[in-house]
This record gives structure tokens, sequence and C-alpha cells, in this order.
């Protein structure tokens, strides 16, 4: 978002910190835009992005190592505001000509601090003399300060654990401010927007909104695009922007692989058809994807098997409508952070979302009109787009669907037992309120048979297990503590009814060093 001007933004440069995404979550909490570059990003590009202030973040280096990540030190000339946080606190004392040294003991956890002074980043949080609690996590400190700084509090074994040159407006923090651990951590980054920056031009969903029907139009001029739907949230909210933005030039093609969820076609066509009145290319493509299915054990070779058939069709229908130059993609933040982000535990972030290889083949541009925000707050942006709640609510679905939790063979029966048993999961954990409150529910069902007794017969039968877990972002999960009573419905109801099922267990494995999906 270059030289936006219709709301304030902050600019996180990255040294590579856990926490980096942390801190831009927090700033957009506050309603203050912000995004993350990688500490190196030139003084230019630093002026035409035009921040009102700009984060160091952590890191995991030390800024006396051969090699350790440094920025320009003209960021701090630009009369921009600076706040660094630990390794961006370390990094400012070094550049600035204060001393930096290791720490005598490593500090990690909770910390006590005490104000020794008034400064503007604690307003409001009390006097001098106040004690608060902060988490820290650093190996090196500044032990001595850079001309014209100085500490405004201090803890046991760290004398600055936060200083400033309030006339530079430049501010040093040896804690993170950005984890729930530090209580007052959002109080203290809301001081540095509003009170440092003086930030007040908010960022809303809104603003957001008109800003990006904005660009697409001034991007794809009299051009068409073509979006693919899957049914989620991501594709649809896409949709519905750009068809608001550029209205027929705007293809959706949704493609019925067989793959779906129970009912999950037929709702598809109905929301884009009647609830929205937006035009829809629907492919029945069911045998299709199976012929290309069959007897395909191998996980990965059932997902590259699938991504050549959606290329495939995707490019059939392209040819017909004619003229296509862009494909629409619901590409997220957190993998372009992958992309931009200094190579650290921030940019582990890894998706598999998209169908590779398309754009190349078919020379298309994308266009991506979420890439700058968060999985919560394309719910949000859903919200105003008047996407239905249900939809907006719902949990993510791998783009290869069913194929992946079909464990082994693939089959049209195969399917369909899964497809119930998937069915009768997501109705008890709607009818029990738990459905809104984990990552996933679902059912997979497995290659082994086991032996049963239903009336009085033996029976020899396939067995479910049912996965439910908790995830804030899908990299690690826990499984889920499900009252008995829900379990135990979701297993009496998957037995009786879903016909070749005679058994369910339920998987109590958290990733890692388990996965989410069987696959
Ligand atoms: P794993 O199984 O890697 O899954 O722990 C993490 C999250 O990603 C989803 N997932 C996918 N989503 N295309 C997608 O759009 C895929 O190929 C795919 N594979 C896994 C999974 O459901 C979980 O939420």
């Amino acid at each position: 978002m270059k030289g936006r001007t219709s709301f304030d933004k902050i600019l996180i440069l990255d040294f590579g910190s856990q926490y980096t995404q942390l801190i831009a979550r927090r700033i957009r909490e506050c309603q203050i835009y912000s995004e993350i570059h990688p500490y190196h990003m030139g003084i230019e590009a630093i002026r035409s992005f035009a921040p009102c202030g700009i984060i160091l973040s952590g890191g995991p280096a030390s800024v006396y190592e051969k090699d350790a990540p440094h920025s320009d030190p003209a960021i701090f000339k630009l009369g921009i505001p600076v706040l660094g946080i630990c390794y961006g606190m370390q990094l400012m004392g070094h550049l600035l000509g204060g001393e930096v040294v290791r720490a005598r003991k490593r500090e990690y956890g909770k910390v006590t601090l005490v104000l020794t002074r008034k400064s503007p980043l604690f307003k409001g949080l009390g006097g001098k003399g106040k004690t608060l609690s902060v988490w820290m996590s650093h190996g090196d400190l500044v032990r001595a300060l850079p001309s014209g700084f100085c500490a405004t509090a201090s803890s046991e074994n760290t004398p600055f654990t936060a200083v400033e040159n309030r006339r530079a407006k430049i501010y040093g923090l040896q804690f993170h401010p950005e984890v729930v651990h530090t209580p007052e951590g959002l109080s203290i980054l809301k001081n540095f927007l509003f009170e440092i920056c003086g930030c007040h031009h908010l960022w809303t969903m809104r603003s957001f909104l008109d800003q990006t029907i904005d660009d697409v139009r001034k991007k794809v001029g009299s051009g068409k695009v073509i979006c693919g739907l899957s049914g989620g949230v991501d594709s649809t909210v896409v949709a519905v922007l750009l068809h608001r933005a550029i209205g027929r030039r705007l293809r959706c093609i949704f493609v019925n692989n067989g793959l779906l969820r129970k009912d999950e076609a037929a709702q598809v066509v109905n929301l884009f058809r009647r609830h929205f009145r937006i035009p829809l290319t629907y492919v029945d493509a069911e045998a299709r994807f199976l012929k290309a299915l069959r007897r395909v054990v191998d996980p990965e070779k059932k997902r590259k098997r699938i991504g050549k058939e959606f290329i495939s069709i995707f490019e059939k229908e392209a040819r017909k409508i004619g003229g296509v130059q862009y494909l629409a993609q619901g590409t997220l933040y957190p993998d372009v952070i992958e992309s931009v982000s200094f190579k650290g535990p921030s940019a582990t972030i890894k998706s598999h979302h998209n169908v590779g290889g398309l754009p190349e083949r078919m020379k298309l541009k994308l266009v991506e009109p979420l890439r700058e925000l968060f999985k919560d707050e394309v719910r949000k942006l859903g919200r105003v787009l008047g996407v239905p709640e249900v939809l907006v609510k719902r949990q993510p679905f791998p783009g290869p669907g069913l194929a992946i939790r079909v464990i082994g063979d693939i089959t049209r029966e195969r399917l369909e037992v899964l497809r119930k048993a998937d069915g009768i999961v997501l109705e008890e954990m709607r009818k029990a309120h738990w459905e809104d409150r984990v990552w996933q529910s679902f059912a997979v069902l497995l290659p082994v048979k086991t032996v049963g007794v239903m009336g009085d017969e033996r029976s020899y039968e396939n067995v479910i297990a049912l996965r439910v877990v908790e995830s804030l972002d899908g990299m690690t999960a826990d499984w889920v503590r499900l009252p008995e009573s829900v379990l135990g419905a979701i297993s009496n109801r998957i037995i009786n009814e879903v016909k070749g099922v005679n058994r369910v267990v339920y998987d109590i494995s958290s990733k890692p060093p388990s996965t989410i999906e069987w696959e």
C-alpha cells in the first residue's frame, strides 16, 4: 500500500522475531494499518511508504555479530518516530553510539519493571515508582546509552528497560509489549501510535474496501478476471469484492470435483446465483476427477492429479470466455509475509492454498485483493460485504477436499461414506454449539476394516477417525477436549446411520508432530 493517504500507517521492520506478526496484529487491533517489511528496506522506499511511525522488531541475532542484520542508520534522521523492541532497541543503541553487551544472565519470562521517569510511552499507566509486569526474552542488553537518551524504566537485571530520546522521537523497550504476557502492552503500543506518532486516521474495513475497489479498478482497467470459487471464506470474499469493483468483467468458475462436503455444491451455486446475483459458471467434473484419482493412494500424487485437473478445466473455461488477462486469488497476509520477511522464525509460515502452475501456464496476471489481510480480517471484510454469517464463520477446508481424508483408494462409494459421516460431525458440533469454538472438526475414512456386531450379526466394516482441533493459524494445533456427550452423540449417529461404518475413534494427537489432516 504505497503512498495511500486515507488512513495512517505504521511500518514494522522485521529482524526475524517470532513475534513480528504479532506486532502487526496488535497495531491493527488499534485500527491503525501496519505492514511488515524486511529490516533492509531502503530509505527512499520508506519515504514513499510514508509511515507515521516505524517499529524495529525483535530478532535472534546479536548486534555486534558479523552479519547481524542492520538497518540504514538514516532511519533515525527522517523525523519519523521510531520504537525499537528488544533487538530493535539494542540495534538503536548500537547504531547511535551506545554500548550493547551480553547480559550476565539471559532473561526469559515475566519481569517486574519500575517506571523511573515520566514518558509519553507510559501515559496513563502510573507515575514514577509504579511497577509493571512485562515479558522479556533477551541475552544482550544496552549498557551505555547513546547521547541524548535517558532511561524511563528499569528492572533488577536490566537498568535500561525502557529508554527514550524525546526530542529525536526515538524510543526503546527491552521487553515485548506485543505479547499477552505483558498485560499493559497494548496501552504502551497505543501510546506510541496516538501520543507519539499522532496517528488519527483510523483503518476500518470500510476504508479498506473503498481503497481496494479503487485499486482493483485501476489495475484491471477494462480487462477480464476469472476467479475460482472453492466454497470457502477467502474465495467468496474475493469474488464478491471483485464483482463490486468490476461487475460483469469478473467471471466466477465453480468446479464440482466430487470431493466436496455434503450439500456444498448446491450451497455455493445458490449463494452466488440467488443471494448475490453474481453469474457463475458451474462445471460438473466429478467423473473426471474420480477417473484421475482411480487407484491413486499416495497423498502427494492425489494433490498433483487434482491440481492438474483444475488447471485443464480452468484453461478450457478461460478459452471459452476469451480475452481473460487476470486470475483472482485469495492470498492472505501470512503468505505474503513469508515472501517479504527476513529469514527468521517469522518467515516460516507456509501455505499450500492455491492451484500452483495456473498463472504461469495461462500467462495470467494475479489480482490478490486480500493479500494485506489476516484471516479474521477477511471475515470482518466478508461481513461488510454482506456475506452470510454461516459462510463467514466457516471452518477452513482443504483445496483437495475429501480426497485427502479418504485414506487410500478413492471411490465414489468411499467418498459417500465419508461425506455422510462428515455431515453428522458438523451437524452435531453445530447442535452442541461447538462448531465455532474450534478451528476444524471433521471425519477421516481409514483404509482398515474391523470386526463388530450389528444386531446378532458379525460385521466387518470401516473405521471413521474423528479429528477436532483448536488452532490460531493452522501452523500448530491441539486436539479439543470435547465433552463426552458430544463425542458419544457423534459416534452413535455415525455407526447407526452410515452404512459401512462400525467403529469411530477419536484422534488425540497435537500438531506438531502430527498434522491436522491425515492425508
Ligand atoms: P496440516 O494438515 O498441514 O494442515 O496440518 C494445516 C491447515 O491447512 C489446511 N490444508 C490445506 N488447505 N489446500 C488448502 O487450501 C491444501 O492442500 C491443504 N492441506 C491442508 C488444513 O485443513 C489445515 O487447516
